[in-house]
């Protein structure tokens, strides 16, 4: 009886701390990819809502832009400029932050990039430059941040990540393998940070309007602006959601994607495919 009530109490504030929700005001809040798209966005959000901002991406003149913006709208952020791929810079902007505001609690790892994939013009460096930026930039933030968040006993860590994670698509090998591993990295890194009151979010977008979707030259569909996505991901926070996905139905289709038989779903997309 008694150690059905200790299991049973335990798995309740297990629960209780998954599900922490973010306040902003007044949290000091590190995005990175915030010069344009979907993290300038954010970041334009969270400080409107009381946040204090360090944005870090690698041109310095756009992010001094946007803090330029958030500072005018009278909200509070500071500039970082970056490559998320050099973890001793990384490492060393984490520190900067932290003397300056005694702390980080929230980390949105959202810099990333998308290149095509031709698989008959094979280009293993390019997809290796790919999975340094998407998946190993976000290793490079968060074990910059790690330390700080375990001594000081909170901490957030987000993760954008991308529907395109979910399951195989032609065009994306490259794109949708960094994703994949960014999700199953995250989800797998929550168990472990949940013991030490740290969560773990992945946010998966669907399609959205940034100079990354640009590029493409074929239909998008359920298509929504950065700003509409940057207020989906803020009050899947607040919320405490730890696994965010939109938009609906989109976010629901592939989902189902990714449960269906291989064969099933290689039939589907070869259909698709071919129409294009
Ligand atoms: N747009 C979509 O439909 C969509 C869908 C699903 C997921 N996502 C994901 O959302 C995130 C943001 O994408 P977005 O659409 O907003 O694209 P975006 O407008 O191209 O923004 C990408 C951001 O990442 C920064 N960045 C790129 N490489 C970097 C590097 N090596 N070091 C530091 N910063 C770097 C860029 O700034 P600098 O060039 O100044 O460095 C920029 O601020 C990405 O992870 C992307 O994969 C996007």
């Amino acid at each position: 009886m008694l150690v059905s009530y200790q299991v049973s109490s335990r798995v309740h504030s297990l629960m209780k701390r998954s599900h922490r929700k973010v306040v902003w005001k007044g949290a000091r809040v590190w995005i990175t990819g915030a010069s344009t798209g979907i993290g300038r966005a954010l970041a334009k959000e969270l400080a409107s809502c009381g946040a204090h901002l360090a944005i870090t991406s690698r041109r310095t003149d756009v992010l001094e832009e946007v803090v330029g913006e958030i500072c005018s709208a009278g909200g509070q952020a500071q500039a970082y400029a970056g490559d998320v791929t050099d973890a001793d810079a990384m490492a060393e902007i984490a520190a900067a932050i932290s003397q300056n505001w005694g702390g980080i609690d929230v980390l949105i790892a959202n810099a990333g990039t998308h290149i095509p994939s031709e698989p008959l013009q094979f280009d293993s460096r390019q997809y290796q430059d790919l999975m340094q930026i998407n998946y190993g930039g976000v290793l490079h933030c968060i074990e910059a941040v790690l330390p700080g968040m375990k001594a000081q006993g909170h901490g957030h860590i987000v993760g954008v990540a991308s529907l395109a994670g979910y399951r195989a698509l032609p065009t994306a090998s490259a794109y949708g393998a960094s994703k994949a591993a960014l999700i199953h990295f995250l989800q797998s890194l929550r168990f472990h940070l949940e013991h030490e009151s740290i969560a773990v979010t992945v946010i998966n977008p669907g399609f959205v309007r940034t100079p990354l979707t640009d590029k493409n030259d074929f239909r998008m569909p359920c298509l929504i602006e950065a700003s509409d996505a940057a207020s989906r991901i803020r009050r899947a926070l607040e919320r405490g959601k730890r696994d965010v996905a939109f938009p609906a139905p989109f976010s629901w289709v592939i989902s189902l994607f990714r449960i269906i038989p291989m064969p099933l779903y290689a039939c589907i997309l070869r259909r698709i495919w071919k129409k294009k």
